[in-house]
């Protein structure tokens, strides 16, 4: 009993010291935190707010410490509404490039606030606006209004009144692929408010997110209404406005290529 007791007490201390070696190897390990430097940049953000009719948008200037701020763009505004300025509005929800929602004009490119990094040249400022050609609701939130009617417009819903007696509707995997960088798209409409096109007849031409999202449900090989979908786009304005100037492509931040489905649309229409 007595060796017993004398091996536990033995291996307590064991388990002490052991555990004393581990701390003082893990404060060695854990090195003291170094205050970062100060790097102040200044961000100058559109501000309109319909409560105040008569005054005209202006840039208002925030500045921030960077190396107290996340790495992007969304987080910077999201710490100048939270720490200076709680009226500062603007949309987002996913943070992780998904919902389209912060599409805002950053540095003169359209494109996701949570997907752009803050460049860190703090002699620069950052210049900020809502997506551009569109009417503002307030500061960075265009009205989507029209953007919507016109995805609506293209019925982006699988249409076929034979469907199959059981089970669900099967696709080969070549026709799966030929929806494989449309499926993609998150309607942010940064692609759509980059045309030129788009810019000057906003009213009829569908403009590129729109159109790329017809051409997915166009080239869905389970989808029956090939025909009426192309034939809404027969005429002078809905599709034929695209001058294939490829500005939608460059700046959609997902990497799709809506120029690519617009000429596809037309290639089909012409083989028609
Ligand atoms: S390619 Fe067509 S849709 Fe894209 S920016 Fe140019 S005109 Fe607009
Ligand atoms: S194609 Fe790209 S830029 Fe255009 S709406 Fe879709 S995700 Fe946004
Ligand atoms: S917050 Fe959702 S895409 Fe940026």
């Amino acid at each position: 009993m007595q060796s017993l007791l004398a091996a536990s007490r033995s291996s307590s201390r064991q388990l002490a010291l052991g555990h004393r070696a581990f701390s003082s190897s893990l404060r060695r390990w854990q090195a003291v935190p170094t205050e970062k430097p100060v790097l102040i940049k200044e961000f100058k953000i559109y501000r309109w707010n319909p409560d105040e009719p008569e005054k005209k948008p202006e840039l208002q200037s925030y500045k921030i410490d960077l190396n107290q701020t996340g790495p992007m763009v969304l987080d910077a505004l999201i710490k100048i509404k939270n720490e200076i300025d709680p009226t500062l509005t603007f949309r987002r929800s996913c943070r992780e490039g998904i919902c389209g929602s912060c599409a805002m004009n950053i540095d003169g490119q359209n494109t996701l606030a949570c997907l752009c990094r803050i460049d860190r040249d703090a002699s620069k400022n950052a210049k900020i606006y809502p997506l551009p050609h569109m009417y503002v609701v307030k500061d960075l939130v265009p009205d989507m209004t029209q953007f919507y009617k016109q995805y609506k417009s293209i019925q982006p819903w699988l249409q076929n009144s034979n469907p199959p007696e059981k089970g669900e509707f099967l696709q080969s995997p070549e026709d799966r692929r030929k929806l494989d960088g449309m499926y993609e798209c998150i309607l942010c409409a940064c692609c759509s408010t980059s045309c030129p096109s788009y810019w000057w007849n906003q009213d009829e031409y569908l403009g590129p997110a729109t159109l790329m999202q017809a051409y997915r449900w166009i080239a869905d090989s389970r989808d029956a209404h090939k025909a009426e979908r192309m034939e809404r786009l027969e005429n002078e304005m809905s599709l034929y406005r695209c001058h294939t100037i490829f500005n939608c492509s460059r700046t959609c931040p997902k990497g799709l290529n809506p120029a690519a489905a617009i000429a596809k649309i037309k290639l089909e229409m012409a083989a028609e």
